[in-house]
């Protein structure tokens, strides 16, 4: 029995409007800036609106913009400057009753209430609005300020994102970790936010940047080795007979690097690279080796008591100044026997 009132609400509603929207939710449009979106408007009853009046029109100024108008087939004159050559309609719907609108390469700008209206035909003088959201979500960008060994403080900037995004720390686990108050700055319709956080584990962060409104999260991961300890040396022999080089990359606090022969003495190496990054070193030597054998390179670092190895590498090749004559050496001398060969 209480179906009836309700039922006859509905009919009247239906034909007092004569409108209704494809998906007949409230829910907005969304769309990310640059993209093209379909704002839907379309006459329950179906009906050929091929020699017909529509109009759209943007709320939020006075008067309204003019978004698009459809009369009986000619050109709009009214149309705002915003919107000319974006907006096309679908001219084979238009037998199905349906006034939708094409608005290509959207823009913040974009984002508001749109009304879609036939003046001749609507008694009731009620518009129908839908609501776009056109969203801004560049990825953030991360960085590691700064870090000891017992701590790293990583930076979070998301640079130009609408609507506000809510910007988070996250471990591996997916829990947010403690952070600054995000600092959040403003420019047009575009929000800026930078947050800070002290981590002080070793872990895979990630910051994460969540708009609710527009079902929307991206998210940029960071790396965070804390300890600083040297990884094991890299070691490659180079095309030049007898030379090696041996690569630290990350160590922190500064490591010592060294090539050891077979009896654990100090070669004679020189620093190729030397370059901190992140409060990590990052080094490069190269040594010259004379005799056939097996060498290693050493990374230490005293402060923290620890010593690693590279693997063993095996020459048996060496440069043919076995006596650990240099170049300028071996020049002098076949200078020396030519002086001696003219001299005579
Ligand atoms: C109206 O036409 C558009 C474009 O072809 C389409 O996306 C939309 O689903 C149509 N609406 C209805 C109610 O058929
Ligand atoms: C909008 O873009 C589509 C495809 O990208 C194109 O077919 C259409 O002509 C464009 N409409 C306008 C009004 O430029
Ligand atoms: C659009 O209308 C809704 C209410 O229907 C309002 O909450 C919202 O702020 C409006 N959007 C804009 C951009 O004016
Ligand atoms: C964290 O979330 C991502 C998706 O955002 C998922 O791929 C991953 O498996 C999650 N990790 C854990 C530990 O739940
Ligand atoms: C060289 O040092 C290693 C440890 O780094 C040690 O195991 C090895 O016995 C030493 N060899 C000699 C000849 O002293």
């Amino acid at each position: 029995m209480e179906l009836l009132p309700l039922l006859f609400l509905s009919f009247c509603f239906l034909t007092l409007s004569g409108l209704t929207f494809g998906a007949e939710s409230a829910s907005p449009v969304i769309v990310m800036e640059d993209d093209d979106v379909i704002l839907p408007c379309s006459l329950s009853t179906n009906e050929n609106i091929e020699s017909m009046l529509f109009v759209w029109k943007k709320e939020g100024t006075v008067p309204r913009k003019e978004v698009f108008m459809y009369d009986a087939g000619t050109d709009s004159k009214g149309q705002d400057e915003e919107f000319k050559g974006r907006v096309s309609h679908f001219p084979e719907q238009l037998k199905h009753g349906n006034a939708s609108i094409r608005i290509n390469k959207t823009t913040l700008e974009d984002n508001g209430n749109y009304t879609c209206s036939f003046p001749i035909i609507q008694s009731s003088g009620k518009t129908f609005r839908i609501e776009l959201v056109v969203g801004a979500a560049p990825q953030p960008s991360v960085t590691n300020l700064d870090q000891t060994n017992d701590w790293a403080l990583l930076q979070c900037d998301v640079q130009g994102a609408y609507p506000k995004p809510t910007v988070e720390w996250w471990n591996s686990n997916n829990q947010t970790i403690p952070s600054e108050e995000p600092q959040v700055s403003k420019n047009g319709e575009r929000f800026y936010v930078t947050l800070k956080a002290t981590v002080r584990k070793i872990d895979r962060y990630r910051c994460v940047a969540t708009q609710k409104e527009i079902h929307h999260q991206i998210y940029k991961e960071i790396n965070v080795h804390l300890n600083g300890a040297a990884p094991k040396p890299y070691v490659t022999m180079l095309e030049t007979k007898g030379q090696l080089e041996c690569e630290v990359l990350g160590a922190s606090p500064k490591p010592t690097v060294e090539w050891w022969d077979n009896n654990n003495k100090t070669l004679h190496s020189k620093m190729l690279q030397y370059k901190e990054e992140h409060g990590l070193s990052y080094i490069t030597i190269q040594t010259t080796v004379t005799k056939p054998g097996c060498y290693r390179c050493v990374a230490t670092q005293m402060d923290i008591g620890h010593q690693i190895p590279s693997s063993k590498i095996c020459v048996h090749d060496v440069t043919r100044s076995g006596t650990g004559m240099t170049r300028a050496a071996l020049v002098s001398v076949i200078f020396g026997i030519v002086g001696i060969l003219a001299s005579v």
